[in-house]
């Protein structure tokens, strides 16, 4: 139904350093707003005159300055006026239905086979692209993987876990297992249901998804972790609201790290130099939870 991998397209890669930033002196109300709001001190303020730019190449890109503007008298080359929108306060959740949402959100794994809807994989990225980003660098991509390329994905985990499990429970070596690495040998029986469901056709690791997403940034990129985490997280809060599964697949990143960086990437089939920090299953539920309990 959709291309086997995407981007979302990003509104502008943060890159561009020739700025320019003018001020409409007849809109101007001398409020200093963006001046203040500026993170980086790219606006001057003298007294009288309109903001002026002074350290265009300081400059990430964030629109405060725009945004803040009650007039629009500042313009900046990086956002064109169709680039700018009034934020409609009137559709914006409450903090009951905001916090009511975050109580209804679970790691649903009852996926079905039903497809998601591209328009549900579209919010979600579009949510995955308005979380914040270290000096707003904006360097996280996400690849949507799908049918045969979660079987090869579950298939490459498994036998990572398989002969894992298979060395660390050999009976000469489970009582260093046991001592050395008492986690894993807790989940030995969990790893033998696994290996079942996975030889009758289910994918445990993946959690049956109808794609996985995967978060990555540069490789070397010192914010790879966090930025691509707070991306999951909207996504993940999205999906939500649609009534949609996302699961945090943590065994998926645990056994994908002991790999080399080429292979992962070509199994991810990630952007040049990339490097995964989250995956995300995601699918359509059989059924929702009419409860959540305290925690
Ligand atoms: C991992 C991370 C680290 C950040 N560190 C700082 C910081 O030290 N100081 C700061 O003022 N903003 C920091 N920010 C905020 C970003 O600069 C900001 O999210 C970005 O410019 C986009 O602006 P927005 O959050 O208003 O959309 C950080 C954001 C992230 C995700
Ligand atoms: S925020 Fe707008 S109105 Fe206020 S000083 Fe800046 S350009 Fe002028
Ligand atoms: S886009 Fe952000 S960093 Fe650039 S001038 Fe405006 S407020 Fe400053």
């Amino acid at each position: 139904m959709f291309p086997k991998s995407f981007y979302p397209p990003p509104l502008f890669m943060n890159t561009e350093r020739n700025v320019n930033i003018s001020v409409e002196p007849s809109l101007c109300r001398h409020c200093q707003r963006c001046v203040q709001v500026c993170p980086a001190s790219v606006l001057a303020w003298t007294s009288g005159r309109v903001p002026q730019m002074r350290a265009a190449g300081q400059c990430i890109g964030c629109g405060h300055c725009v945004d803040v503007c009650e007039t629009g008298a500042l313009r900046h080359s990086l956002f064109p006026p169709g680039c700018v929108h009034e934020v409609r306060r009137d559709l914006l959740p409450s903090p009951e239905s905001l916090m009511e949402l975050l109580h209804a959100r679970r790691s649903n794994r009852t996926i079905t086979d039903c497809p998601v809807p591209r328009a549900v994989l579209d919010d979600m990225l579009e949510a995955a692209r308005y979380a914040p980003t270290a000096e707003n660098t904006r360097r996280v991509r996400v690849t949507v993987l799908e049918g045969a390329r979660i079987h090869e994905l579950e298939r490459v985990v498994m036998r990572f876990f398989l002969g894992l499990s298979r060395v660390l429970m050999a009976r000469p070596m489970r009582p260093l297992t046991r001592m050395l690495l008492p986690d894993l040998y807790a989940e030995a029986p969990e790893l033998a249901r696994f290996r079942e469901r996975w030889e009758s056709g289910e994918s445990p690791c993946c959690c049956n998804a109808s794609c996985v997403l995967v978060f990555s940034a540069p490789a070397g990129y010192d914010f790879a972790w966090q930025d691509c985490n707070l991306a999951y997280q909207n996504a993940s809060l999205m999906a939500e609201a649609h009534q949609v599964s996302q699961v945090y697949l943590g065994l998926v990143q645990m056994a994908l790290r002991f790999m080399p960086r080429g292979k992962v990437a070509r199994l991810l089939n990630l952007p040049k130099g990339h490097v995964p920090r989250a995956y995300m299953a995601v699918g359509i539920p059989r059924f929702l939870y009419p409860r959540y309990t305290e925690r």
